[in-house]
């Protein structure tokens, strides 16, 4: 999936974090870039190459970035062949901090209910595909008093009988099904917040 350029070297300070599948670095030459590495060596059926299949589409589609970073291609790293995305970040330059986080801190979901319907809206409209529609897969972007929520992963088809990619009407009624769990999930979260 990448070409056989000579690879650029992805050194443990530019680590931002992982979500148990995949490595996230700094892009070493661009700040506003991101590059995913796998954590294991197989290269089949894996997220990233996921990625490249419908982030491919979301292009071709001219979906808008609002809420989904967008994809910039392959590169290959000393890690192996790395994904590139946006990095977001907030307008005091910092990483932008997951859902999960400010929930965790204790931040009222009514807070943020606005944020929610808005993105709801945005993977209807645009029928995002979704598989792990999760609080740890979504940052809270602060830019100056604007606030928005931004998928970074999981916007991929990952089910074995692929129904989803040819019809909307299943693809709609997936995104509410994910909603729903998704929201159930905040329960959890909030009766574990951190004191
Ligand atoms: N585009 C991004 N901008 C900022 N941070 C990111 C971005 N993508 C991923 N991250 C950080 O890296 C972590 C792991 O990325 P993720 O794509 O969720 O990996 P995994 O496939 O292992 O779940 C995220 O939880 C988040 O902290
Ligand atoms: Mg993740």
């Amino acid at each position: 999936m990448c070409n056989k350029k000579e690879p650029i070297t992805l050194s443990q300070e530019l680590l931002i974090g992982s979500g148990g599948r995949r490595y996230c670095y700094k892009h070493p030459y661009d700040e506003n870039l991101c590059i995913k590495v796998d954590q294991t060596l197989s290269q089949n059926d894996n997220q990233s190459s996921r990625e490249i299949k419908y982030y491919s589409q979301y292009i071709t589609r001219k979906i808008p970035h609002t809420h989904l970073t967008q994809f910039h291609g392959t590169i290959n790293t000393s890690l192996g062949c790395g994904v590139i995305f946006d990095l977001v970040t907030d307008s005091d330059g910092s990483i932008s901090r997951s859902l999960q986080h400010y929930l965790r801190q204790g931040m009222p979901i009514k807070k943020i209910e606005h944020l929610l319907d808005q993105l709801k809206t945005y993977l209807l409209n645009h029928q995002i595909h979704l598989s792990d529609l999760a609080t740890d897969n979504i940052l809270l972007n602060i830019k100056d008093r604007e606030k928005k929520l931004v998928i970074i992963d999981g916007a991929v088809n990952s089910d074995f009988i692929k129904i989803c990619d040819y019809s909307e009407h299943f693809r709609k009624k997936k995104i509410h099904r994910k909603w729903h769990r998704f929201f159930q999930s905040f329960n959890h979260i909030e009766n574990t917040v951190d004191s």
